[in-house]
């Protein structure tokens, strides 16, 4: 029999709108745990598993109609349940870290914030298809819309997915309900200030990961 690790692993999740820099300080910050010597597996969502990158091309893709945000709500969740169980526990049952590019509160944020959704509604399905299971830090990256407007032209050229496309306002809901939720649990979530070098965020995302 193998003996189970001496500690779990630690979940981490960077969240926050489009263009904030998150897949840059997920690299980052893996580079900077490895280099500790911790085991690292980074993610992103939607996918992180072959059945949940099928679910992101349904959900992303610009062809076809969409979906309702009701619909689209249960996707998320249906992609993230097989994320959760294939990928995210058995990596921190070995005492693994999994740092992944969004998670749940993603979905509370556009769902809900964006969309009108209930967030017990969201959190419900989270329950039914990923047994509720939270980050042990959610570091939400924000920056003015500006410059994160800036750095999506950079990286994406113009080209938007179904619901980076979404108007201003949409958008600005969603970075208000990122607030909300951060404000509403200080012990999960850590804001960082995603302005300036990547450099300089990196040194905050470390000092806000520091007690664990
Ligand atoms: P992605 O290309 O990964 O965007 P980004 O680089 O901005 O993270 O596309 C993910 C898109 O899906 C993004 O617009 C946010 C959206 N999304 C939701 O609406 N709900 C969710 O639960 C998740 C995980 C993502």
């Amino acid at each position: 029999m193998i003996a189970p690790p001496a500690q779990p692993g630690r979940f981490i999740a960077l969240e926050g709108g489009e263009g904030v820099g998150k897949s840059t300080q997920l690299k980052m910050l893996s580079a900077a745990l490895r280099a500790r010597g911790m085991a690292v597996v980074t993610t992103r969502e939607p996918g992180g598993t072959p059945g949940a990158e099928q679910i992101r091309a349904m959900l992303l893709d610009t062809a076809g109609d969409g979906w309702g945000p009701r619909a689209e709500a249960l996707l998320f969740a249906a992609a993230r349940a097989d994320h959760v169980d294939r990928l995210i526990r058995p990596a921190l049952l070995r005492g693994e870290w999994v740092l992944t590019d969004r998670f749940l509160d993603s979905s509370r944020a556009y769902q809900g914030g964006g969309s009108g959704l209930d967030d017990g509604d969201i959190l419900a399905l989270h329950a039914i298809g990923s047994a509720g299971l939270l980050p042990d830090r959610t570091v939400l990256l924000e920056c003015d819309p500006a410059q994160a407007a800036a750095r999506l032209a950079l990286r994406d050229h113009g080209q938007n997915d179904r619901i980076g496309g979404r108007d201003t306002a949409y958008h600005a809901r969603v970075a208000a309900a990122f607030r909300r939720f951060a404000n509403a649990d200080p012990q999960r979530f850590a804001i960082i200030d995603a302005g300036g070098t990547p450099d300089a965020v990196h040194a905050r995302v470390l000092s806000a990961l520091a007690d664990l």
